[in-house]
């Protein structure tokens, strides 16, 4: 594992037997960091690509299985037309620059979230990106775009009643686990931290059905200015919570 000596007194914190499997993010404040620097908030979005990067590669160092970032809502559409363009550039961008990064670091990238309404170039990227990191095992980014926690349910259900229709399932054998199977976190870890930067106590409609026992950790900090300490930070403190999933403490 690569990881800077800098960091090591925060590191010899964290146990790495006991790490999240599953880390998902809710990257805010971008725009806030932007005017707080002066700048227009599509610089905060191109800062925020930086803490993108910082964070896979953390993950990654760490061992995580799973990192989940919240990069478009399917509610981001009502921002100005610029912004909206201005952050699937940076997508695009993205991904043209770092897939081969990406292969270097064993990361397989996917993305999650309804990816058909998309801008036909941006979904030919996210293909490309796929493909060529679909052999990798380590880390696995998944990245939402387009992406509601409601609508994902929704779509879930939806795809649950087409099997029900052509007898695929029956009603009788309906259960949690079954019905998780249609979610777009199908074959992932659960989510076991929530990280949102920026201070706002609120869920934003992400993961909705995955975060019944998630451990979150909310920041004041932006997320242009999110780093590895803070990340590990969030380990540290994920690790100090006893986690009794609606039990009672081991005694
Ligand atoms: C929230 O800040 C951030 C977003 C809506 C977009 C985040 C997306 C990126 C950083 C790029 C994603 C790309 C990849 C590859 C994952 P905000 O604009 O809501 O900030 P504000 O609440 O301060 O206005």
């Amino acid at each position: 594992m690569k990881i800077k000596n800098e960091n090591e007194e925060i590191l010899s914190l964290i146990d790495r037997s006991r790490l999240p499997e599953h880390v998902a993010i809710i990257m805010d404040g971008n725009g806030r960091w932007a005017q707080s620097m002066g700048l227009p908030r599509i610089a905060g979005h191109q800062a925020g690509m930086k803490s993108v990067k910082r964070v896979i590669q953390t993950a990654n160092d760490m061992g995580i299985k799973a990192l989940t970032l919240y990069a478009f809502s399917t509610e981001n559409w009502s921002r100005p037309p610029k912004e909206i363009e201005a952050l699937m550039t940076l997508l695009c961008r993205y991904l043209r620059m770092e897939v081969e990064n990406l292969n270097k670091q064993n990361v397989q990238i996917r993305f999650m979230g309804r990816i058909y309404q998309l801008p036909e170039l941006v979904q030919r990227e996210l293909d490309k990106a796929t493909k060529a990191t679909s052999k990798n095992s380590g880390l696995i980014l998944n990245i939402a775009l387009n992406y509601s926690g409601r609508a994902d349910i929704v779509d879930g259900v939806s795809h649950l009643a087409a099997d029900i229709h052509v007898g695929k399932i029956q009603v009788d054998e309906i259960n949690e686990a079954v019905f998780q199977r249609y979610l777009s976190t199908a074959d992932l870890p659960e989510v076991d931290l929530l990280i949102r930067t920026s201070g706002e106590m609120r869920i934003s409609n992400f993961l909705l059905w995955e975060i019944a026992y998630t451990e979150l950790w909310i920041t004041p900090i932006y997320w242009p200015e999110f780093n590895r300490e803070h990340f590990y930070q969030a380990l540290i403190d994920y690790q100090k919570r006893k986690r009794r999933f609606g039990g009672t403490a081991a005694l």
